[in-house]
């Protein structure tokens, strides 16, 4: 049956929203509606799509990722050449640049009040985009500046990149270019899930940037984070656009092209300088890398009459930060241990300026990473410093590799505890299985054990925790129990009162409940939860440190990784001491009763999730009861759940259950499901 009018009509209303809420998404970062009703939307759209399959367009919401990988990319002309800027390092560099400026425009005084558009120099890859009549049609690479490549498909993935301008006061024919970059928070996370796959990481934003728009598979591109900032316009036929920079950027903006937040207009040199300085201040904190401020004369009309020389705009120029990667060398290679025991390849380097500060240690990540590297004492790495992220050794140059290296290994025992070093099949991660007995992973543990969720020791700050351990004042957490006011009241800006009331709160602490003791042990993967689930399952202490790994895995939400985790734990005799220690000074709970799970009960192979508030139980409760009879207790709503146990005020999961059809169970329907 061919589509009504009314149909029609629906599908473009459809997309028209869709586009709407993209931009305020992609584009504005200021959502309207909530993701529930956002995707409602989108599945009314496919569908409608699925259904009139006639009436799909290449610049519908639903079609950014298309169909077939391509074989190689093919070539685009530029036709207008996509030019390069040129380079201030230093401000005298930019008072020169703006002489020139100022002198070919014949100001007589110097042009001190001329208007700049400043604004980041974007550290990705410079992509143009061509829209006829509104519609994304072509995307391409800046290539050499004439000719660039064809990555149509994979821009098309890129969300804050409209396949269709907003509007209708756009030209008939409008090029953009601006740059596609990777956001850093995206790059990382990209690059630490390489790491555990033991894959190959990115080197930096950029390259990865680069490298995503180069894949021949969209469906590759897609899953890369990727954004665009737009900053000129190329060609454009149909319309005159404004005759300022810095209001084309609006109309840009208006149109649905996502534009950098950070761009200003300041006036003359001296302006240039303020804004380079405030800009290199925020660097750090900016969610993308950017190597500079470029400054573009703001006035279309003097941007004509100022030309070109070769390739680069007499208009503009970029003036340079401190460069985000260096080359140094690699003194020695030693091994950090943190707060779970994972050991990290740290290399001590020549100190070298990179991004901002002087670097002279950087990370390796892990041992794996380190040999994938091949990153060996002697050699000359390139270190990379950029945002709050830590230092890393990027790469090492091969060339320069002198004859003689030492190559690095995983050390057998802990380089501060001398516990044996383990690592799991499959992990990229080597830990020291010392736990709480190793010092470096001491302090982490103690502020996690007295952590308000834990024992729950009211006025034992951070700071006083570093200070005791470095003062080897505390060996264990059983330490903290033999604390005293005298002592404590003779520390620095620590008065009798608060040393008084300190070990008052650590002398509360002593009584306290087996899921909260559990969890202040700090065991690898057991969160609250999963303590809360070992005390109700076992009951006791006892009967857990006694426990089999197998055993383990029948307490609900109990997998293999975690009972491996905690069977690890309690071999450790160090650990045991610890355990007895504290009880030893009184630390105490009530035992339960062993939680008997029928093995065949009503609940048995149901999977539930519970929501709201429930009228006579607590979700805990509730959980407790379906446990018992059998049944299994998961955090969100998927295929796999059978029931969702739904109070008052449930929300989102409710909503997720009832459009995956998933049973709705009140109380009371729990209730009788139990006793049926
Ligand atoms: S304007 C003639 N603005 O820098 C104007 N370029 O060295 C040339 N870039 O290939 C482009 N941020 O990839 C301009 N805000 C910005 C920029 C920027 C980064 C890159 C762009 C270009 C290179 C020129």
């Amino acid at each position: 049956m061919p589509a009504s009018a009314a149909t029609r009509k629906k599908i473009e209303s459809l997309r028209e929203e869709i586009r709407y809420h993209d931009y305020r998404y992609h584009t504005l970062d200021d959502i309207e509606i909530p993701d529930a009703e956002y995707d409602r939307l989108v599945r009314e759209l496919k569908q409608l799509e699925e259904e009139f399959p006639e009436l799909v367009t290449t610049d519908s919401p639903t079609q950014r990722v298309g169909a077939e990988p391509s074989e190689t990319l093919a070539t685009v002309e530029h036709r207008l050449p996509m030019l390069s800027l040129d380079n201030a390092f230093a401000e005298e560099e930019l008072r020169e640049f703006h002489a020139r400026v100022a002198e070919k425009l014949e100001f007589e005084d110097g042009a001190p009040d001329l208007l700049y558009s400043a604004e980041p120099k974007l550290d990705g890859a410079a992509v143009s985009l061509l829209y006829e009549n509104g519609s994304l049609v072509r995307a391409a690479t800046r290539g050499d500046g004439t000719t660039g490549e064809d990555i149509t498909h994979n821009v098309r993935t890129i969300e804050s990149v409209p396949l269709r301008l907003m509007g209708d006061n756009f030209p008939e024919t409008l090029e953009v270019r601006g740059e596609v970059f990777m956001p850093r928070a995206g790059f990382e996370a990209y690059n630490e899930k390489a790491r555990e796959a033991g894959e190959k990481t990115f080197v930096n934003p950029r390259n990865a940037a680069a490298g995503s728009l180069r894949q021949l598979d969209a469906k590759l591109t897609a899953e890369r984070p990727l954004d665009m900032y737009v900053y000129s316009v190329g060609l454009t036929e149909g319309a005159t656009l404004p005759d300022r920079h810095s209001e084309i950027i609006v109309v840009l903006r208006s149109w649905g092209l996502k534009t950098c937040p950070e761009s200003r207009v300041v006036k003359g040199v001296e302006g240039c300088l303020e804004y380079y300085d405030a800009l290199g201040e925020k660097r750090d904190s900016l969610d993308y890398d950017i190597d500079g401020v470029v400054y573009k004369v703001d006035s279309i009309a003097m941007q004509r009459e100022l030309g070109f020389v070769s390739r680069a705009p007499r208009w503009a120029i970029a003036h340079k930060f401190p460069a985000q990667e260096e080359l140094t060398t690699v003194e020695d290679v030693e091994f950090q241990v943190g707060r779970t025991g994972a050991l990290t390849p740290v290399a001590r380097l020549t100190p070298v300026f990179v991004g901002g500060v002087t670097v002279s240690n950087a990370t390796l990540h892990n041992i794996d990473e380190l040999h994938r590297k091949d990153v060996r004492v002697g050699d000359t790495v390139i270190v990379r410093r950029a945002g709050d992220v830590i230092p890393e050794v990027v790469s090492v140059i091969k060339k320069r590799r002198p004859r003689e290296t030492k190559k690095v290994e995983l050390p057998e025992l802990c380089p501060i505890c001398g516990s044996h070093v383990k690592r799991e099949d499959g992990e990229a991660v080597a830990r020291c299985s010392g736990g709480l007995f190793c010092r470096a992973q001491r302090t982490e543990a103690l502020k996690h054990f007295v952590s308000r969720r834990a024992l729950d020791i009211e006025g034992l700050g951070a700071k006083l925790i570093e200070q005791l351990v470095a003062e080897d004042r505390l060996a264990d957490p059983s330490d903290l129990f033999r604390l005293t006011t005298t002592e404590l009241s003779q520390r620095e800006r620590m008065g009798d009162k608060s040393a008084d009331n300190l070990v008052r709160s650590i002398e509360q602490s002593k009584s306290t409940t087996l899921p909260r003791f559990l969890f202040a042990l700090g065991i690898r993967e057991v969160g609250e939860a999963t303590a809360a689930g070992l005390a109700s399952y076992f009951g006791s202490l006892p009967a857990i440190v006694n426990s089999s790994e197998k055993d383990l895995t029948k307490v609900p939400d109990v997998g293999p990784i975690v009972a491996k985790r905690v069977r690890n734990f309690f071999d450790e005799q160090h650990n045991l001491d610890v355990i007895n220690k504290l009880q030893g000074l009184g630390v105490h709970w009530a035992d339960t009763e062993p939680m008997e799970i029928a093995e065949d009960g009503p609940l048995t192979g149901r999977t539930f999730v519970i929501t709201g508030t429930l009228p006579s139980m607590t979700r805990d409760e509730a959980k407790d009861l379906i446990q018992r009879e059998g049944g299994k207790v998961t955090g969100s709503v998927s295929g796999k759940t059978d029931y969702l146990l739904a109070g008052e005020k449930a929300g989102s999961k409710l909503a997720k259950a009832q459009s995956l059809n998933v049973t709705v169970l009140s109380e009371a329907d729990l209730l009788s499901l139990i006793a049926s």
